[in-house]
């Protein structure tokens, strides 16, 4: 895990309050495992927390995030022009697991800016579709990279309004697919928690074992202050269940672990 100013190469608004932000490190690049995040200072004492953001991609000595500009801190990141550096806290975090073996199909299933860690996924593995639902085209992030793999068959693009792709919940389009074939399935997703808490259940039903990347509120990030837990399935306590850490035990979960009330 590395703490330091890094030189921003690129941060680019490429679609309304969504933004592109690359840096360059080498020491970090060479770290970063798919799924994991990274903590961002973005401004003096009014944001004190640091900024949790998931790994979208890695290029060579380059890292690329991807946000939603939704407070202060990611209103300050915003503004952040090239040449200027951010501190970075990371890399962090367990990841989705990197054992899949290759005949088996990694099914990614991204809402909203739950899609930050699938760039870097769909980079690092090959046996994959991306399942990826927004509210409206407007919120659809790498849009002409995914026009070229839904042409390719490989993404299925679900929209709440119908602006693009189809009208409805991803988590339906998920269930359609897996209810033609489940065999030999497993699926990583990440987005609000409802959509994931659907997953899970569209996952049981099919018997097809999923993970599932957490992105609650946080504080430290480092596993000190506890301001992250969820409770987790743990049949070895004498409740059945024990709290963990989503920055240092998570952010990624198997689904059938999380209990969701
Ligand atoms: C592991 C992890 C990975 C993440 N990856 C990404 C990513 O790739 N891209 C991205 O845009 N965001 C991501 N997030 C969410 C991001 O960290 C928050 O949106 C950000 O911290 C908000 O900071 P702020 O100072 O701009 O807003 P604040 O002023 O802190 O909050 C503004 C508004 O956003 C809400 N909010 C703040 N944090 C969260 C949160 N974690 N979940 C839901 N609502 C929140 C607040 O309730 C408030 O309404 C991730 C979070 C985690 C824990
Ligand atoms: S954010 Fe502090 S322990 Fe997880």
């Amino acid at each position: 895990m590395f703490q330091k100013d890094v030189p921003i190469v690129e941060n680019v608004e490429s679609k309304p309050h969504n933004f592109l932000m690359t840096f360059q490190d080498a020491e970090i690049a060479a770290k970063c495992r798919v799924g994991q995040f990274l903590q961002f200072k973005a401004g003096g004492l009014e944001n004190m927390l640091r900024i949790p953001i998931s790994i979208a991609r890695v290029t060579g000595d380059r890292v690329s995030i991807l946000y939603h500009v939704v407070g202060s801190g990611t209103d300050v990141m915003s503004k952040l022009r090239v040449g200027e550096s951010i501190n970075v806290l990371g890399p962090l975090g367990n990841g989705f697991p990197q054992d899949i073996p290759a005949d088996k199909e990694i099914l990614f299933v991204a809402g909203g800016i739950g899609f930050g860690p699938f760039p870097y996924a769909m980079d690092h593995f090959s046996n994959w579709k991306l399942f990826y639902g927004v509210r409206n085209e407007a919120q659809l992030l790498l849009q002409d990279e995914i026009a070229a793999l839904e042409k390719a068959g490989k993404a299925f693009v679900a929209t709440d309004d119908g602006s693009y792709g189809t009208q409805g919940f991803v988590t339906d389009l998920l269930d359609a697919y897996l209810a033609k074939d489940s065999s030999n399935k497993v699926i990583f997703c990440c987005g609000p928690n409802p959509m994931m808490k659907r997953v899970c259940e569209v996952a049981a039903k099919h018997g097809v074992e999923s993970h599932i990347s957490m992105e609650d509120y946080m504080g430290c990030g480092i596993g000190i202050c506890v301001g992250c837990v969820r409770k987790i399935r743990d049949a070895s306590k004498p409740d059945g269940w024990e709290h963990k850490k989503v920055c240092k035990d998570g952010p990624v979960f198997k689904g059938e672990d999380i209990l969701w009330n």
